[in-house]
């Protein structure tokens, strides 16, 4: 399949096929188990600025809207991260006279409430209504909608330009590339920063995190790529560095030409991606033939496990989970429940495969013999917290970056 580059018009061609999947997110009650949207998971490279995309997308109003399950302060480390960026921004970029930052896709205020308490002049732009609610009640100031060309006009208008504009996990899920450009450019003052945190594609193929590869995730960025897309839309990248988010994600820094002094972690960066071969299709190909054999091992152990006897259950049910289950065929027959502290999730099947989500206290209450760590990114905030399943004899299985099983009694914490 092909399809022309959402950024450049360039020519993508599949390297990666994941197979007919559901939404990550689209956790369902147990009456809307026909009800579910199937797509093409598949991502291929532009073969002129190399941005790595979905070649099919599910739109963006089925993702987003006020069923939307995925909470970004569920987890310690998240909160400490988001509270450690505002700080970085309220002490380095909002020293103006009345500074404004504005955060698209802001979901539970989890960055602004800090922006908040310190009364500093900020908007979230979050079109998901359940979490903009979440994030209102915490005293974030929130525009519940999708952030385009309009809205950036429409807010430039109304609150003046932005010093800051950051974005985490959520640009690339925007498909409206030429159009959130265009909302940058309205919105951002002459000297300020648009500042965003992404899945990195040479964290999805050096580590083999294939399951960040689902609907939500349209492109896969490089700092190559976004060279070209900045420039393209006339920003520059003025600084890039990797951050341990989702097991290893990417800051961008973008600012107007000339505005802001270029980062030399740019350049290391982009000369540590040509050694991966991260723009070239061949890369991915050998992926894809990677990720098909950690699929045969991984069924091949949790069928052998079954056959031995063995109670196996999942642990965290992240958007990851769905790529995982569906790309492998694994349904409630070898993972009959997995937990998730999600209130949200709980009482509902994972998309696709209709595993049942239950509370964390069905694992703690009733161990089983073996744990898939489906949250591998939170492994030291997890084990640490079910300390009392490894001292009991509780194995935790790992898949990335290879199919893995803890020894007996480890209670070190796995690599997150
Ligand atoms: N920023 C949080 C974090 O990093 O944990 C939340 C990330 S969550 C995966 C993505 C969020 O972006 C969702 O809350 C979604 O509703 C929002 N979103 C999606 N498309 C958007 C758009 N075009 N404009 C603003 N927000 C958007
Ligand atoms: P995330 O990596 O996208 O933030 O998703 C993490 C998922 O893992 C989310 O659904 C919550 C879940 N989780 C738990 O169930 N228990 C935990 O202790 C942590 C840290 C996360
Ligand atoms: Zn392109």
């Amino acid at each position: 399949m092909k399809i022309d580059c959402r950024v450049c018009g360039g020519v993508v061609e599949t390297a990666v096929d994941l197979g007919r999947q559901p939404m990550a997110n689209g956790f369902l009650r147990p009456d809307q188990r026909d009800t579910e949207h199937f797509f093409d998971l598949a991502i291929g490279m532009c073969e002129r600025c190399t941005t790595v995309q979905l070649m099919e997308e599910v739109p963006q109003e089925m993702r987003y809207h006020s069923a939307y399950r995925y909470q970004a302060s569920g987890s310690v480390g998240h909160r400490r991260h988001f509270a450690a960026i505002a700080r970085h921004f309220l002490d380095q970029e909002l020293l103006g006279p009345d500074p404004l930052i504005v955060e698209i896709g802001c979901n539970d205020g989890v960055m602004l409430e800090t922006i908040a308490r310190a009364g500093v002049r900020h908007l979230g732009v979050e079109p998901s209504g359940n979490v903009a609610a979440v994030a209102r009640s915490k005293g974030v100031r929130v525009r519940e909608d999708f952030f385009d060309e309009a809205t950036g006009r429409d807010i430039r208008r109304t609150d003046g330009p932005a010093d800051v504009v950051f974005g985490a996990n959520t640009i690339c899920h925007i498909a409206h590339v030429h159009s959130l450009f265009a909302g940058i450019d309205e919105l951002l003052s002459d000297r300020g920063v648009f500042v965003f945190e992404e899945p990195y594609l040479g964290t999805i193929i050096g580590r083999t995190a294939f399951d960040q590869i689902y609907d939500e995730h349209v492109f896969y960025f490089t700092v190559r790529a976004m060279h070209a897309i900045a420039r393209q839309f006339g920003f520059e990248v003025v600084d890039a560095e990797h951050i341990a988010m989702h097991g290893g994600s990417i800051r961008y820094t973008l600012a107007r030409p000339g505005r802001r002094p270029v980062a030399a972690r740019v350049g290391e960066l982009l000369a540590q991606e040509r050694a991966a071969g991260l723009a070239e299709r061949a890369t991915l190909q050998r992926f894809d033939a990677t990720i098909s054999g950690l699929r045969v091992e991984l069924v091949e152990l949790l069928r052998s496990l079954r056959s031995a006897g063995r109670r196996v259950v999942g642990y965290g049910a992240p958007g990851k989970s769905t790529t995982v289950t569906n790309f492998c065929g694994i349904g409630p027959d070898l993972i009959p429940y997995i937990v998730d502290s999600t209130p949200e999730k709980q009482g509902h099947l994972l998309p696709g495969t209709h595993i049942p989500v239950l509370a964390p206290e069905a694992f703690s209450e009733d161990p089983p013999d073996h744990a898939v760590l489906f949250s591998w990114n939170h492994a030291a905030e997890i084990t640490a917290k079910e300390s009392a399943f490894a001292a009991a004899g509780g194995r935790w299985i790992t898949y990335v970056p290879r199919v893995a099983v803890t020894s007996a009694g480890a209670t070190a914490a796995l690599a997150g």
